[in-house]
């Protein structure tokens, strides 16, 4: 078995990438984003916008987004969101209240994800939106809208974002409610740009308004933290090779994306923050994880949106652990970049774990000593990482078929691995 050691900083945060492009271009004057992801995803988003006209400048250590205000530009051409959920759903919020039509697409795992979570608000809210039954590609013409109180049956931060920011053209509030809270990072950087937010998280469920029409105005600077989705990898390698201790510097630590932090140390893992200060809304820390022996543990819905993109690395963790981690309420990872329930149950199958699927989760045995075996990512940038982690702890050859999709949000992914691991 290997182990992993040493100080690392991981690639800066997806989500809030995504928005200070998506919301510096709407806002008036010039944006800088500091730390901003070069990723395939967030280069999708900043490849759509150009093509909404909105002038983006790459510095190298720096975007510049100069803001135009409320209203983009029409495209002469269709929009490519790649492989990237949340370039689709978050721009359709803006593209709802543009006076043009525009057509968007995706790589084919995207176009196999549903569209009607966003399809149906945004039509309440009188855009014209068409998918080929729910799924793009996808025809938005935008025009003058109008503000809803919607109540989400799913807790989605891509779905809540779509709708606050077309609430920001509309005339009045638009509340969006969801059974549990996702994480809040438009929410924050909207107040941040000035737009007047209310949220309550009292009595069943979380809503959250903006009221309308707003036309928000940029800060100056945004400096993106670290994304703790992509420190995930490391401190679950820290956490279950034995002689391992690592620390990840400035990882954003909002608290509606720490479920990892939580389920780790529930799990009997050694886990520190220090260091912990604020930038542009969104906290930061340096987190230290050291090897311990694992227990397992039961995770329900109410902790999933917490941690809904760490649930393929919880399940490697969990085979190292003893007894059984038991996963529920996850139906959404069914939809995710794979089926990550059948992902993840198949190929850790392959590399000798106990894990069983369930329709909504799974199940996983521990501790197994896994072994080396042929396994694909599917195309899934977080399955691809979640392996080649599972790889380090296993006996023999492993190879991750496909693992270079891990570029859709940690380009340097593999080189940092590669770089704090010895035998
Ligand atoms: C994201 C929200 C989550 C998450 C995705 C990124 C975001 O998706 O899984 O990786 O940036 O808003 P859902 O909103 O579909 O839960």
């Amino acid at each position: 078995m290997k182990r992993v050691s040493g100080k690392i900083t991981v690639s800066p945060d997806k989500s809030v990438s995504h928005r200070a492009l998506m919301i510096s271009s709407i806002a008036r004057g010039k944006t800088i984003v500091k730390n901003f992801l070069r990723s395939d995803d967030c280069l999708s988003t900043m490849a759509c916008l150009r093509k909404l006209g909105v002038v983006i400048k790459d510095e190298g250590d720096r975007i510049i987004v100069d803001g135009r205000g409320p209203k983009l530009a029409a495209p002469t051409e269709t929009l490519y969101a790649g492989n990237s959920g949340t370039t689709v759903r978050l721009l359709s919020g803006i593209l709802a209240a543009q006076n043009f039509k525009t057509k968007i697409t995706g790589d084919g795992s995207l176009s196999a994800r549903p569209m009607k979570r966003i399809e149906r608000p945004l039509k309440m809210m009188g855009a014209s939106v068409r998918t080929s039954d729910g799924k793009l590609p996808m025809e938005i013409t935008g025009g003058n809208l109008k503000n809803i109180d919607y109540a989400s049956e799913i807790a989605s931060a891509q779905v809540k974002s779509c709708v606050l920011l077309a609430g920001l053209y509309a005339d009045g509030k638009t509340t969006f409610r969801e059974p549990m809270r996702s994480r809040d990072h438009t929410e924050r950087m909207l107040s941040n740009f000035g737009a007047k937010i209310t949220s309550s998280s009292d009595g069943p469920g979380f809503w959250v308004s903006v009221d309308g029409p707003a036309v928000i105005e940029s800060p100056g600077t945004l400096e993106v933290p670290g994304d703790i989705s992509s420190a995930a990898f490391f401190m679950v390698a820290a956490a279950i090779l034995p002689g391992s201790r690592i620390t990840i510097l400035n990882v954003g630590v909002n608290p509606t994306r720490t479920g990892i932090i939580a389920i780790l140390r529930r799990m009997g893992a050694r886990v520190e923050i220090s260091n912990r200060r604020e930038s542009g809304g969104e906290p930061s820390a340096d987190i230290t994880v050291e090897h311990s022996d694992l227990i397992g543990i039961a995770i329900g819905a109410d902790e999933i949106p917490l941690l809904i993109d760490e649930l393929p690395i919880i399940a490697v963790a969990a085979s190292q652990a003893v007894g059984a981690t038991r996963v529920t309420g996850a139906e959404e990872l069914r939809v995710k970049e794979t089926d990550r329930i059948k992902s993840v149950v198949g190929e850790l199958l392959k590399m000798g774990a106990r894990i069983e699927e369930l329709k909504d989760g799974f199940v996983v045995e521990g501790p197994t000593k896994l072994k080396g075996a042929a396994v694909a990512s599917g195309g899934d940038h977080r399955m691809a990482m979640s392996l080649a982690v599972a790889r380090l702890a296993a006996d023999g050859e492993t190879r991750v078929i496909n693992s270079e999709c891990a570029s859709v949000s940690f380009p340097e992914f593999y080189g940092l691995l590669n770089k704090i691991t010895a035998n």
